[in-house]
């Protein structure tokens, strides 16, 4: 019998349905919801459950599943249990939720970037596995605690970061590896400015775009890296005007982050520029997405925007495609997307909680394979410290160390040094 799934979040990653409509992105159909359904005609996932603030929203979200799922792939069952009730509006139903799934079931966080902490932990404590989209957690700190959890319940804690079973991007990982040496990368990623409408109600306050996008490609380089190199500083650089002028979101329009690394073994220097906006205009994609990487020995670059798959029709004009991510398009009436790595994702945390609990595994068999807690530390510390060094003007944030070759990062600092600049500054 498949795991049971609870999903915290009902938003556009989830069900693709955003304020009252189907969300104007390439993902109306949404992502999570979806993948589960489809696990579940497939027998891995048993019951699912759906659970957010405002009940009144179920009844458009079901309208919206029968339209863009059920009446489109045959054979696919889209109903589920859902959080609050139908006339409540709650912003703590995920407690009650989560109650009344069984231990050992899946708990998939899909809210704000500042509300995964406290959801994620809640769950961890009643004995669930869980799955949190990215960013895991907004501080160093918070994503500690999570470990620590983690282990006292012996579950797996994990962030949901698809961009690793892309072919491309998983074939750069291990090629990277003998290229020596980590000397450079730059990454670029986007959302067309529309989806400030969709964020309006978190942008800039709960989260800002560095969070949202740069996590991807941060994630990418520290897996990439694996032990060989480790981040030591970060300094943050923000444009602003459109956010502000168009959406009247006071938030950052995009955000470079420029970490500095140090290479255990040699002591070499290498460099990451990191850029997210959330304002670029229609295109031919909804996200650009591309990075460039270079070791002593070899460099790569992949723009995972354009696979080389264009189309043109007459209603929508020209685009760019890539149905490696999430293949929508039916196949003689049925879903078909499995392959994706959209849902190869879901299905792999699906696949590692059936076999914990049925003890083929252990939590920590996974941590070579999924995004675990235990793995990503440095991710967690490149973005907070990125923030840090947005709201004290720019100066540089270390991140530091217990041991001389350790890779978990403990704290990050602005140096006694730089406090006595943003004094003189202000
Ligand atoms: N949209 C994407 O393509 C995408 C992709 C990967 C990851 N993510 C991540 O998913 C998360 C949510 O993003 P989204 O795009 O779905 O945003 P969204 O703004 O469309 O949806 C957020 C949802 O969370 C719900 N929510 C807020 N507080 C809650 C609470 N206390 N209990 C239950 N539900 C609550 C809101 O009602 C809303 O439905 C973010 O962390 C984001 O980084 C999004």
């Amino acid at each position: 019998m498949g795991t049971d799934i609870l999903v915290v979040g009902t938003g556009e990653y989830v069900t693709g349905f955003v304020h009252g409509a189907a969300a104007n992105s390439d993902k109306s159909a949404g992502v999570i919801a979806l993948v589960l359904f489809d696990l579940r005609s497939r027998g891995k996932v048993h019951q699912i459950s759906l659970c957010g603030r405002d009940g009144k929203r179920f009844a458009g979200i079901r309208r919206h599943f029968n339209e863009k799922i059920a009446s489109r792939y045959k054979g696919i069952d889209v109903s589920a249990n859902t959080f609050p009730d139908a006339h409540d509006y709650n912003p703590q139903a995920y407690k009650t939720a989560i109650e009344k799934m069984k231990p050992g079931s899946g708990v998939i966080v899909v809210t704000p970037d500042d509300t995964h902490f406290e959801i994620a932990m809640t769950a961890i404590r009643q004995g669930m596995h869980v799955l949190v989209v990215k960013p895991l957690v907004k501080t160093l700190e918070e994503h500690q605690k999570l470990i620590e959890a983690g282990k006292q319940k012996n579950v797996l804690v994990a962030i949901e970061m698809h961009k690793r079973f892309d072919p491309m991007y998983s074939d750069a990982r291990d090629r990277a590896r003998s290229y020596g040496d980590f000397s450079y990368m730059s990454s670029y990623m986007s959302q067309p400015r529309s989806q400030l409408n969709t964020f309006g109600k978190w942008a800039g306050q709960g989260s800002d775009i560095s969070y949202y996008l740069n996590s991807h490609h941060i994630d990418l380089l520290e897996w990439m890296i694996g032990a060989r190199a480790r981040p030591i500083q970060v300094t943050a650089l923000a444009a602003t005007g459109v956010a502000k002028t168009e959406f009247g979101i006071e938030t950052e329009d995009t955000i470079t982050l420029t970490v500095q690394w140090e290479n255990i073994e040699s002591g070499n220097l290498g460099i990451a520029i990191h850029t997210a906006s959330w304002i670029a205009p229609k295109s031919d994609v909804h996200s650009q997405q591309r990075f460039f990487y270079m070791g002593h020995n070899g460099e790569l670059q992949i723009d995972q925007a354009h696979r080389g798959y264009t189309t043109a029709t007459v209603s929508g004009g020209y685009a760019s495609i890539n149905p490696l991510f999430m293949k929508y398009e039916p196949c003689d009436g049925k879903f078909a997307g499995q392959g994706a790595y959209g849902y190869q994702s879901i299905e792999r945390f699906t696949d590692a909680v059936a076999s914990i609990n049925q003890r083929k595994a252990e939590p920590k068999d996974f941590d070579n394979t999924l995004a675990t807690a235990a793995r990503t530390l440095q991710t967690t510390a490149i973005l907070e410290a990125g923030c840090l060094s947005l709201n004290s003007g720019s100066l540089p944030v270390e991140i530091n160390y217990s041991a001389g070759q350790s890779l978990r990062p403990e704290i990050i600092i602005l140096t006694a040094q730089d406090l006595n600049k943003a004094v003189a500054l202000t």
